[in-house]
């Protein structure tokens, strides 16, 4: 099997690389090809890459490319992991709400919009390329804002699925916590990408959800940083981006007394880099622990496995809700558990979800729906619009404000502006 990583320049692919190792009988890979337009990166990764494969002893080989289409073509599936600015883009999306008395988050709130700005034309773009030539592939996104992003790749009849990390990283921490293997344990998890929550944690099919909370409330509430009174009353594990809604403030206090993760995660990269450059390193460092994409590699296996493999079995990914959720349109896109197959992603049925949740799912679906239209059609009062509908800014003289600013800052990777 053929794969290409778009992004494959990241310091993450040694993550990706050490999943396709350690999972070779999951996932046959003869050829990966990393592309990226930096080529200093992509040499040094690429080489990281393929001491990594032959340490392992796996067979597959490793290519660059600099065009997509020299490195999607014949691909079996098309990984984007991309970041439209690099750090620095990201820097601004997390400090800029900030002086506006928003959370400043690289998915969530006005950050997540200006991302989604620079980076709905780059992924289409990308994606018309990979349909030249590589018409079969499935695209797997791990871009973010990986909801709305999926949500273009669809609209314009591309075969995507979106994917993150969340939910594979609950299902390990639960198995864990309940000392059994991660297969036993699969979740009821419900939303929108980013916005999620645990409603059952099912060990063998029985619902285990009360039992974990009663015996491990505490540190899952560490985990996620929300109280852990809030989540034995709800008896629902939200996902630690819950935390920039229910802890707004408070979150907001404390981003303005730190450093922003993009200014933390420029140093790791730079260590991690150098690490890269070494050739007698051909493992994954322990410092790619710090980054917070733990077992997305598996994630992406297991989603490509199937997808290829036709298996047939469940797994949390990003798709259009169809009546999945009746409370959002039909071409919204989701994120829930879904049975995977050659033929796609279909979602499984959810059971009702009630007003405490659904209500905040609509409404940031709402967001989702004007900050695509945003990004796809440009101008500042579309962009005032999204932040005027979504929860955490609401508010005119802010969206305003929040919208000129975000504009200017990000104006070279805004094609409309
Ligand atoms: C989690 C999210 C990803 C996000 C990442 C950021 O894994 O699910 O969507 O990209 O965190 O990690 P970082 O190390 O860049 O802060
Ligand atoms: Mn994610
Ligand atoms: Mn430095």
């Amino acid at each position: 099997m053929k794969l290409a990583v778009v992004g494959g320049g990241s310091t993450y692919t040694p993550e990706l690389i050490d999943g396709f190792a350690r999972l070779r009988h999951e996932l046959p890979v003869s050829r990966i090809t990393l592309v990226d337009p930096d080529e200093r990166r992509l040499a040094l990764v690429a080489a990281m890459s393929a001491r990594m494969l032959a340490r392992a002893g796996h067979p597959a080989t490793v290519h660059t490319a600099t065009t997509v289409e020299d490195g999607a073509a014949g691909a079996d599936a098309v990984l984007l992991q991309l970041r439209v600015g690099g750090q620095a883009a990201r820097g601004v999306d997390e400090t800029l709400p900030l002086e506006c008395g928003c959370v400043g988050q690289e998915t969530t709130g006005a950050g997540g919009l200006a991302k989604a700005l620079r980076t709905v034309p780059v992924v289409l773009d990308i994606a018309a390329r990979v349909a030249e030539v590589a018409p079969y592939a499935w695209i797997v996104d791990f871009t973010n804002p990986v909801g709305i992003v999926t949500r273009a790749l669809l609209d314009a009849g591309h075969r995507a699925i979106g994917l993150c990390n969340v939910a594979i990283g609950f299902q390990r921490r639960f198995a864990a916590a309940l000392g059994v293997d991660p297969g036993r344990v699969s979740l009821g998890h419900v939303g929108l990408n980013h916005l999620t929550w645990e409603r059952a944690v099912y060990l063998d099919g029985a619902d285990v959800l009360p039992r974990l909370l009663a015996e491990h409330g505490e540190s899952v509430a560490r985990d996620i940083g929300l109280p852990v009174e809030l989540i034995r009353r709800l008896g629902v594990v939200p996902s630690y981006y819950l935390r920039y809604f229910y802890e707004h403030d408070a979150v907001v206090a404390e981003q303005r007394a730190g450093a922003s993760r993009a200014e933390q995660v420029a140093h790791l990269e730079e260590s991690l880099l150098a690490m890269y450059a070494d050739p007698a390193v051909d493992t994954k460092p322990e410092l790619l622990e710090r980054r917070g994409g733990a077992f997305y590699s598996e994630a992406a296996v297991a989603l490509v496995a199937s997808l290829a493999g036709d298996r047939g079995d469940t797994q949390v990914v990003n798709v259009r809700n169809g009546g999945t959720l009746p409370f959002l349109p039909p071409d919204a896109v989701i994120e829930v558990p879904a049975r995977v197959g050659a033929a796609g992603a279909v979602p499984l049925p959810v059971a009702p979800v009630p007003p405490l949740y659904a209500g905040l799912i609509a409404h940031v679906s709402a967001y989702e729906d004007l900050a695509l239209d945003a990004a796809l059609r440009g101008g500042a009062d579309r962009v005032a619009d999204a932040l005027l509908a979504h929860p955490l800014i609401g508010q005119a003289t802010v969206a305003a404000q929040l919208a000129r600013r975000l504009v200017e800052a990000n104006r070279p990777f805004l094609p409309w502006a």
